[in-house]
């Protein structure tokens, strides 16, 4: 049976975990995969997250399974932090998911059920993983360009124009903030502008949220939410706990729907109830209870807010360096977030892996959070040589 299928390629972003690792150079620098690193390269459990674990193993009585929703405390705990004083109440509904990722798989499907003709909207370039995802579902792309390489920000005229031509139904794609692969985000009038045209052409907002705390600030990384939710009245927000919580693996994630009106909030429920039932039955619990238990409890919550504080400073503070070493990597400390995206060709990132040992995908997406105090200069010395 197997024999009909064709080799497909690995996929060119978790491809560079395995060839930075089979490397033996020392002085290699791995800027692949999106994961926070300390200064001495370690992706390290939160403070907090390894506290609540400590808690989960003494006082967690059972594994019993919960249903298709998941961990509703962590929904329940988590929905604060993400519209903080707008919260839509009983126009609000959702589940935990495993990762951002089921989130947004979820979230095409329920779209493709409600309005199998829609087109989903999406930026370019965006994450590699977006248009599989709603490839899957089979719901029409429509790109359009959301950066430009040569300025190193949102190219806003071409997403304004491109979501101008949306119509009622049609979904739009966006990332709230932390850009991956960019970091260009739109600022918080552009988010106006965005959320009028939305409001006005019926446009219905899919809103990926993957790295809340790590651009400006728990509260600046979601304003993008909470200004379209003034213009528009239903909304999907994908959100992901694997970068603010540390948590990768454990694959948490939720989403968060809001419908015109409580009935309609019940019956979307229901629908992603169901799908969620078909494609996985319940999400993995671990990450979530361990979450639920920090956002529970103010002192680990305002441990757990101290430390996502000191890695987005640590990211910050590594685009200023880069911008003060070389004037030309200055538009990067106009970004926000772990990624950047240099204007290196595929030619180019293979040059810096064979001689320099420096590891990226393809795209010429960075990790910030790759970069030390002590590898930067390396990096920019070897930046400068291949281009
Ligand atoms: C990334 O973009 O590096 C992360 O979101 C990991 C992934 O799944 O692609």
């Amino acid at each position: 049976i197997f024999d009909a299928l064709a080799q497909q390629p690995a996929d060119p972003l978790l491809s560079v975990i395995g060839a930075f690792r089979s490397d033996p150079r020392p002085e290699k620098i791995d800027l692949g995969v999106g994961v926070f690193r300390t200064e001495s390269g370690d992706t390290p459990v939160f403070r907090a997250m390894k506290a609540a674990e400590r808690r989960l193993l003494e006082t967690q009585a059972t594994k019993a399974y919960l249903g298709p929703e998941g961990d509703i405390g962590f929904f329940e705990a988590l929905r604060p932090v993400l519209f903080g004083a707008a919260d839509p109440r009983e126009r609000v509904f959702g589940l935990q998911t495993p990762g951002g990722t089921g989130a947004l798989r979820l979230a095409a499907e329920l779209v493709a059920l409600a309005r199998p003709g829609a087109r989903v909207f999406v930026g370019t370039p965006t994450w590699p993983n977006h248009p599989p995802i709603l490839k899957k579902t089979g719901l029409e792309q429509v790109s359009y360009r959301h950066f430009d390489p040569e300025t190193q920000a949102v190219c806003f005229d071409e997403v304004l124009a491109a979501l101008e031509t949306a119509g009622a139904g049609d979904v739009a794609l966006l990332q709230v903030c932390c850009h991956n692969p960019t970091g260009a985000d739109f600022a918080r009038d552009q988010w106006k502008e965005i959320a009028r045209i939305l409001g006005r052409r019926g446009v219905l907002p899919l809103l990926d949220l993957a790295y809340q705390g790590l651009g400006e600030g728990l509260d600046a990384d979601a304003a993008g939410v909470r200004i379209v939710l003034e213009q528009v009245p239903a909304a999907l927000i994908a959100y992901s706990c694997d970068k603010n919580f540390g948590l990768y693996r454990e694959r948490t994630g939720a989403l968060f729907g809001v419908a015109a009106n409580g009935e309609g909030a019940r019956v979307a429920h229901s629908n992603v109830l169901a799908i969620a039932r078909a494609a996985w039955s319940m999400p993995p619990d671990h990450g979530a209870a361990a979450a639920r238990v920090i956002l529970e409890d103010p002192a680990l919550a305002a441990d757990w807010r101290a430390e996502l504080a000191s890695m987005r400073d640590r990211i910050v503070s590594m685009r200023e360096l880069l911008g003060t070493i070389d004037p030309a990597f200055a538009p990067l400390t106009r970004q926000h977030g772990m990624f950047s995206t240099l204007p290196l060709s595929p030619e180019q990132v293979l040059r810096l892996r064979e001689e320099f040992a420096v590891y990226m995908p393809n795209s010429g997406r960075i990790n910030v959070a790759g970069l030390t105090r002590a590898n930067v200069e390396p990096f920019v010395r070897a930046v400068k040589s291949v281009m």
